[in-house]
């Protein structure tokens, strides 16, 4: 069976690498699988995306669909057309699609109109937040995709719950981590390690990139003020999405180091060694949690319950003073509690069930 696996934006080059790796052992090949990897190009700059390639061993994909950027709507429909052209010129027994951004629910729609099963990997994790475009993906993936690789518990009731049939879930656990074990032993700690004269733990790490949080410079300068009158060293690695916010505030804040995005090793370097994190990112929720860092989420909602029911997530909301109030009472972590099978091996499970689908002829 050939398989189709599907990689757009920055965050989907973590969720397919360990897949791929996992195709490449014998007992894949064994089984006939083989595979071709598409990026729909909608992230295009070279720190978005041509440095993870690098990074985490990933292969030339065999085609660039250069979607680019665009309103919602431009970009979805850009990279439909183009993946139509390709399913169709290149048939497949499967697509996977990975995570919840555009390029997902794009080519998982493509797909299964041209009657080409899809898997998802990620399923079933839901925010209820439909003013976020990655839960609207979610969910329109979720009601067409064939089989369903999740990554937890609550995601496996999720789908239940919206009649999915058992025999087509799979808990495997969570390709992000599987990702994040791999390259830990050789993260690389990054320029503004020296340029900020960073010390382990003592310094926070901010990543903010979802529109409700950077699209108004005003809600952006609140969540920067509130942070840099912690009087701790700040990391800002600014996604191009805040960046044009960002200009307009550059130079307001004393403790805030803002750098261009980072590389994934170095930004597995910087995350380990914080004291602690502050996001509106899904992944990096995941990954303080296995790495016992305290993770503060300037959301309201999370699709990953279990980073803050046994993780070290906690949800501050929209109010800056509930924000510092966190920040000021933090505490290290004395053990991370990991979630079953985030344990590096995910993909390798998502692998041995596309063996016994295409055995089976399911
Ligand atoms: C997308 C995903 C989000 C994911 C994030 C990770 C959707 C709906 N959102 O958000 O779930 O967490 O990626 O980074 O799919 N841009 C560049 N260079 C690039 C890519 C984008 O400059 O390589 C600019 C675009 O011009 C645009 C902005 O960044 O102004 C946003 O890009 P877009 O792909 O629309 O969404 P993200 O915010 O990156």
């Amino acid at each position: 069976m050939k398989i189709t696996l599907v990689a757009g934006a920055r965050p989907n080059f973590m969720k397919v690498a360990p897949i791929i790796r996992a195709l490449g052992r014998p007992s894949a090949r064994v089984a006939g699988l083989t595979f071709e990897l598409v990026h729909t190009g909608q992230h295009y700059d070279d720190r978005l995306s041509r440095i993870f390639f690098e990074q985490l061993a990933l292969p030339q994909p065999h085609a660039n669909l250069a979607a680019g950027s665009g309103s919602q709507a431009e970009q979805t429909a850009r990279v439909m057309i183009e993946f139509e052209k390709y399913l169709l010129a290149n048939p497949t027994g499967l697509v996977v699609v990975v995570g919840d951004v555009n390029s997902t629910l794009a080519c998982a729609v493509v797909a299964k109109k041209l009657v080409t099963p899809v898997a998802h990997v990620e399923a079933g994790i839901r925010s209820f937040d439909l003013s976020m475009p990655e839960e609207i993906n979610r969910m329109v993936t979720d009601a067409i995709t064939d089989y369903f690789f999740t990554t937890s518990d609550v995601a496996n009731q999720n789908l239940l719950a919206k009649g999915v049939d058992p025999g087509r879930i799979f808990f495997v656990g969570n390709t992000m981590i599987d990702t994040l074990l791999h390259a830990l032993p050789q993260a690389q700690k990054p320029p503004v390690w020296q340029q900020a004269n960073l010390q382990a733990q003592g310094y926070f790490v901010l990543t903010l990139h979802r529109p409700s949080n950077v699209d108004s410079v005003q809600t952006l300068h609140t969540w920067l003020q509130a942070i840099d009158g912690l009087g701790v060293p700040v990391v800002f690695p600014v996604h191009p999405r805040t960046r044009k916010a960002m200009d307009a505030l550059q130079g307001q804040f004393a403790n805030i180091v803002v750098c261009e995005p980072l590389s994934y090793l170095e930004f597995i370097f910087l995350l380990k060694h914080a004291r602690a994190a502050v996001t509106d990112s899904g992944g990096v929720q995941e990954e303080t949690t296995v790495l016992g860092v305290p993770c503060i989420t300037l959301r309201t909602t999370t699709e990953r319950p279990e980073t803050v029911t046994m993780g070290t997530n906690v949800l501050v909301g929209t109010d800056p003073d509930r924000f510092r109030h966190v920040m000021q009472h933090l505490e290290p972590v004395a053990t991370a509690n990991i979630p079953p099978l985030w344990d590096g091996h995910a993909a390798e499970r998502i692998v041995d069930v596309l063996i016994r689908l295409s055995t089976s002829g399911q």
